[in-house]
């Protein structure tokens, strides 16, 4: 997707100005059940056992792999897009490996759309260091036969939003350029959405700086805007994704498989885990990406809690950081000299996230190797 630099200035610019006024969407009560003020996704029994209806925003990227073969072998998903975003490689990269998933898992039917090929305001800051040149971890996998729609990925998310207020939610695993593009383009968008659950964010410290995970880090200003947007977030950083690094033993057992899903991920995983050890490190691939998958499964596998998280915009070092208040007053940095006269804290405490600090690890495990060579069925013990 590419738009003349002027017209992206402009977007860029207005978009960014509308954003930083930041102030959350009043959300229709009508399309979100609420629960003593606490913003509830819809439960299987108001659902009436149909499938949970999802978009999954991605750069893949090895961990956004396994994740997206999660959400596939998942039947208690119905995955009505996949929307590429440059992030861990470039978007002409990460469009033709969504293509590559969608087509090992037999999964075709499934609109694949490209999404942005850039960061809103920044230029674009690739993982390829810890993903392969390719993406894949440097497996050569087909070239895809599966076209792209014809349909940019923004258009493709509010299209199919409008098409069903409060049913679709967003899981969202790399960088949220395309989220906040949708939301800029369509400002009725938020207050349609039935959550968004994402891959992102730490409330202990970062994996690119010592203050920003890279999701966050490489599109600040469009993780600014959504987690402004007044939808309900769940946010799965690396509080709870750093604990959960495939072992040898899962690899394996994905190697030796027969499932051509659970092959292709042994394969993926098997090159990272060989790049780690190359590189000196002693732990093996995390599964970041499938964390948040498993977690809108089954919130019940990790350690949520509410906080009110705002992101870093301005640092020169900072930038991406997602700054957690547990509590009111939720103050600014102390203002400089000349500035205006400073905003006064928010004396009371609005949560607009759920962040997960913490992963039973075992019972995670147990669902993504189990879904990804198809022994494990069984739909969760957490409420689906
Ligand atoms: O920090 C981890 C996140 O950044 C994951 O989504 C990984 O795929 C990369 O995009
Ligand atoms: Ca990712």
């Amino acid at each position: 997707m590419r738009t003349k630099n002027s017209e992206r200035g402009s977007l860029r610019r207005e978009f960014i100005k509308r954003a930083s006024v930041g102030a959350a969407a009043l959300l229709n009560p009508a399309l979100i059940r609420a629960n003593g003020g606490e913003l509830n996704m819809y439960t299987q029994e108001e659902r009436n056992g149909k499938p949970r209806r999802v978009i999954i925003d991605t750069d893949p990227g090895t961990d956004d792999a396994l994740a997206v073969f999660l959400a596939l072998r998942s039947p208690e998903l119905k995955v009505e897009a996949i929307t590429p975003v440059a992030g861990n490689v470039p978007l002409s990269l990460t469009l033709p490996n969504a293509l590559r998933l969608v087509e090992i898992a037999g999964r075709t039917d499934i609109p694949v759309a490209a999404g942005a090929d850039r960061p809103l305001k920044r230029r674009l800051v690739t993982a390829a260091y810890a993903h392969g040149e390719n993406g894949l971890g440097g497996v050569q996998f087909p070239e895809p036969k599966v076209r792209p729609v014809n349909e940019r990925a923004p258009a493709l998310i509010d299209r199919i939003v409008r098409d069903a207020p409060g049913e679709i939610s967003i899981i969202a695993i790399g960088p949220l350029t395309n989220l906040a593009l949708a939301f800029h383009e369509n400002p009725q968008l938020p207050r349609m959405l039935a959550g968004i659950t994402l891959m992102g964010g730490s409330l202990s410290g970062g994996n690119v700086t010592p203050a920003a995970e890279f999701n966050m880090y490489v599109d600040p200003e469009a993780a600014q805007a959504v987690f402004r947007s007044g939808v309900p977030i769940t946010m799965v950083g690396l509080d709870a994704t750093r604990h959960a690094a495939l072992s040898e033993e899962h690899i394996s057992t994905l190697e030796k498989s027969s499932d051509p899903v659970a092959h292709a991920a042994g394969q993926i995983t098997r090159a990272v885990m060989n790049h780690s050890r190359k590189a000196g490190y002693s732990s093996g691939p995390v599964m970041h990406d499938s964390l948040a998958v498993a977690t809108f499964l089954d919130p019940s596998l990790v350690k949520l809690q509410e906080y009110y998280v705002e992101i870093e915009t301005q640092g020169e070092f900072t930038a991406g950081e997602t700054l957690g208040y547990r509590r009111a007053p939720v103050r600014r940095s102390a203002p400089f000299e000349d500035s205006a006269a400073g905003e006064s804290a928010a004396e009371t405490f609005q949560p607009n996230c759920k962040a997960a600090l913490d992963v039973d690890a075992g019972r995670f495990f147990s669902l993504l190797i189990g879904r990804l060579t198809g022994t494990q069925t069984a739909v969760p013990a957490g409420r689906v």
